[in-house]
Parts: structure tokens; C-alpha cells; sequence
């Protein structure tokens, strides 16, 4: 069967089919829909872990082990795969049960954030637990002209700090940071429009999660502009919803696309996924 794509029902995502993601053969057709849209999906195709690292692997280097993360997340004898997950092994979980609960785009808050990210779905809730996506190219195409003047050239902060004293104050069960993991959450400073290095096409890079003013202005003028730039990419025509099927691959583009993983009853249910990661470039 020849490769398709086709717009997923609801967004501006991409789903694939007649593809086999164990055959590097079709690469250069997947790469081209993961640029065309920016998030792609790929359904009913179960995945090893040896076929999910090899297949991650087309997109660029892999991120691996990580000071800022526990080992104990990382899948056995296979660190490029973070677990995701609420399950428990003998009183303990097996990975993250909480991750990416917030609107925020992989890693933006190093010099060079992820390019890619791709996760495999092992066991879904009956509800809840959906990953919502937002068009950040389409986000910009969209802004009035007098707005885009005023961003031109313009930088932002990111932090993670933002994000995980949040967390921490909602009282998240995560192993807290050493102080040293703590010092180490630097600020970066990234183009508030970047380009995409791929297709040329700017797309906004600013996310509520990781960043935290504009540089050199005032908190006020600075706070304005990230509220309006935030509640302009949430509209409802910029985004994507994504209902998890068991055996469901999604590859998202974090250079132009921030996400969120919505909350479901972990009491209840459990939620199971396989998350690889691909290192990017300095954004510019
Ligand atoms: C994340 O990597 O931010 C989590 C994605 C998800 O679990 O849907």
C-alpha cells in the first residue's frame, strides 16, 4: 500500500498510513509530512523499543540519560526512551506519572531545545489523558501586522524553573530537585518569532509553561504581549487534539508546535507511553 496522508479529523496534524515505521525505506515521505503539518500520526502499529529508538534515530541524535532526570524513568537497557506512565513495580512508579501536564515545548529552555519528539501510546485511559497541540506557525501567520512589527527581533526568556516551582507549589509528588539541579535551571534567551531551519516558514517560539518575559522590557508591556501571544495561539483553529488509541505513534515537531498532556483519574486507570526524544539546533 502506497504512503497517504491525510488531514487527521479536527487540525491541522497529519495521519499516515500504509507505512511500516520498522522499514527505513519510507523515511523521506514521513519527514516530508512531519514538516507538512507538524504533528503527524501513525495508528494501529505496535512498536518494539529497538524500532521506536532506530525509527526516532531518523530525525537526528537522541537524547539519552539526563542530570536533571531520574534513571529510574528510563526504560531498562534502553535509555533514549523515557516512560511515561502512572503504573507502579513493587510500590514504585515505572516513569513519569505527571509529565508534560502544561503547555510547553520540549527542552526550549537549553540553547539548543528538541527538534522532535515522538511517543508511543502502550496503554490509554478509557478517558481523559488527550495531548493537545498548537500550531505556532499558523499561530503567527495569523497575528495582525502591527503585532508582528513589534516582535520583530525581539527575544524571550525560558526557564523550566518557571514551570517546576509551580508544580512543586501544587504539591506534585516528584522527587524535589538537589540544589544543584536547581542552580543548573538557567535562562535562556530565544527569538520570541523563529525560523523554521527546515522550511523557512517563521513560526512563534514563546509557550505559558517555560517562558517568562520579554527581554529588555518592562514586566508590564512584557507580561501584555506574552498574554496575547498565548491566548492567540490557543485558538480553537490552531489546535489539535489528539485521542489516544493503544498502538498509536504521534512525531511532533517542537519547533513549531507546544502541547500539553491532559490529566485523567489515575486512580482509576493507567496511562502508558514511550517517549523518545531528538536533539535540535540553537533556534534563530
Ligand atoms: C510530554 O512529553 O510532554 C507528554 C506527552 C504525553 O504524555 O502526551
Amino acid at each position: 500500500m502506497p504512503i497517504s496522508t491525510r488531514q487527521a479529523s479536527g487540525g491541522f496534524a497529519g495521519e499516515v498510513s500504509g507505512i511500516d515505521l520498522g522499514r527505513g525505506g519510507d523515511f523521506e515521505q514521513i519527514h516530508r509530512a512531519f514538516l507538512d503539518h507538524g504533528v503527524i500520526v501513525v495508528r494501529d502499529q505496535p512498536l518494539t523499543p529497538d524500532v521506536q529508538i532506530a525509527f526516532s534515530g531518523r530525525f537526528g541524535p537522541l537524547m539519552g540519560r539526563r542530570p536533571s532526570m531520574s534513571d529510574k524513568v528510563l526504560m531498562p537497557g534502553h535509555p533514549e526512551i523515557t516512560i511515561l506512565s502512572n503504573k507502579k513495580k513493587n510500590g514504585e512508579g515505572v516513569g513519569i506519572a505527571d509529565a508534560g501536564r502544561y503547555l510547553h515545548s520540549d527542552l526550549d529552555f537549553e540553547e539548543k531545545p528538541n527538534l522532535a519528539t515522538i511517543v508511543h501510546a502502550v496503554e490509554i485511559p478509557p478517558e481523559g489523558g488527550d495531548t493537545l497541540f498548537a500550531d505556532l506557525e499558523l499561530a503567527y501567520a495569523t497575528l495582525p501586522d502591527s503585532l508582528k512589527r513589534r516582535l520583530e527581533g525581539k527575544r524571550a526568556a525560558h526557564t523550566f524553573a518557571k514551570h517546576y516551582q509551580e508544580v512543586m507549589a501544587q504539591g506534585s509528588k516528584r522527587k524535589p530537585l538537589t540544589p544543584e539541579q536547581v542552580a543548573a535551571l538557567s535562562v535562556t534567551m530565544h527569538p520570541i518569532v523563529r525560523t523554521h531551519p527546515d522550511t523557512g516558514r517563521k513560526t512563534l517560539f514563546v509557550n505559558p509553561g517555560h517562558t517568562t518575559h520579554v527581554e529588555g522590557m518592562e514586566d508590564s508591556e512584557s507580561q501584555d504581549i506574552l498574554d496575547a501571544l498565548f491566548e492567540h495561539s490557543l485558538n480553537p483553529e490552531h489546535i489539535y487534539r489528539h485521542k489516544w488509541r493503544v498502538g498509536d505513534t504521534v512525531i511532533w515537531d517542537n519547533r513549531r508546535v507546544m502541547h500539553n498532556a491532559e490529566p485523567y483519574d489515575m486512580e482509576r486507570y493507567t496511562r502508558h507511553m514511550h517517549r523518545s526524544c531528538v536533539h535540535g539546533d540553537r533556534p534563530f
